[in-house]
């Protein structure tokens, strides 16, 4: 039996049509939950994320400010504009568009953005924190993919997850919050000697390493929940996933298609972490 197909994109429409209104009540409240989106230099598929970014948030009633800056800017400042930001009040979240140009040292920057401003969670205070359990902001894509199987209701304790990819972006965040939900977690890499055979002891596959196709029909098990976070290019200019759709949804349990699956969820979670961020400003703030 075919697999049943995982709909990032009417979830993540349900879930903005929600913050929608949270939006709104906060409006009411007189906060205006506000993003800024740091773009630097001119990679086009950057671009076009940042536009898909922008054109959600305004939708959902979220104020966005484009900070575009060439590539040839300097790191210094590159971290003053982010230290501008971060002073700025009209600004809850701050989001800077990676990859950098070269040779600017993309964790030197993360590390200039505000704490409580960071929307993708990857500040290392963010990551520590989802390393020890206690998770602050936890970053887009791997949110997007967890609340993409939680609506599912994909059996994850006591389930083998195999992740293939170990970014700080999607692989290593993911695992840990596979691992959170009790599975146990195998972290594929590049150096991993025979990954088919892993792959195939998968209940539950992340592929998340930007190769087109990687994942054939035979590295799947019966039944899996394949999760796909590639977005690549090919030639002839058609997306496609890290996954062999056509045939590996033929064996699998459950499947994202790309474009469709995660890429309408990180920008969800985008989203509903930077309304989070807006909306503190109504606690209570600690005595002291
Ligand atoms: N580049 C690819 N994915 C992401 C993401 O989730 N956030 C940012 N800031 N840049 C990215």
């Amino acid at each position: 039996m075919a697999a049943q197909i995982l709909d990032g994109k009417s979830l993540a429409a349900s879930i903005r049509a929600a913050l929608k209104e949270r939006v709104a009540a906060l409006v009411q409240r007189g906060v205006k939950p506000g993003l800024a989106v740091v773009l630097a230099g001119d990679d086009p598929a950057s671009r076009v994320y940042v536009r898909n970014k922008r054109l959600a948030a305004t939708e959902t009633g979220v104020h966005s400010e484009l900070i575009e800056l060439p590539g040839t800017i300097g790191q210094r400042e590159l971290r003053e504009r982010i230290e501008g930001l971060n002073a700025n009040r009209a600004i809850h979240g701050i989001l800077v568009q990676l990859p950098l140009p070269k040779p600017i040292d993309a964790a030197a920057v993360l590390e200039a953005i505000a704490p409580a401003k960071d929307v993708d969670g990857f500040h290392e205070i963010n990551m520590g924190a989802l390393f020890a359990g206690r998770p602050a902001v936890v970053p887009c894509t791997p949110a997007g993919v967890m609340r993409l199987m939680e609506q599912a209701r994909i059996p994850l304790a006591g389930r083998h997850a195999v992740v293939i990819g170990r970014s700080n972006i999607v692989g290593k965040p993911v695992a840990q919050l596979l691992l959170q939900k009790d599975a146990t977690v195998t972290i594929c890499h590049s150096k991993s000697s025979d990954l088919s055979e892993l792959t195939r002891r998968a209940d539950v596959l992340i592929a998340a390493v930007g190769r087109p196709k990687l994942v054939r029909q035979d590295m799947v098990k019966p039944g899996a929940c394949v999760i796909d976070v590639g977005v690549n290019r090919l030639e002839d200019g058609k997306l496609a996933g890290d996954v062999d759709f056509q045939a590996v949804k033929e064996v699998a349990g459950w499947i994202t298609p790309v474009p469709g699956g995660v890429g309408p969820m990180t920008i969800a979670m985008l989203l509903e972490n930077c309304i989070r961020a807006a909306s503190r400003e109504l606690e209570p703030k600690p005595a002291g």
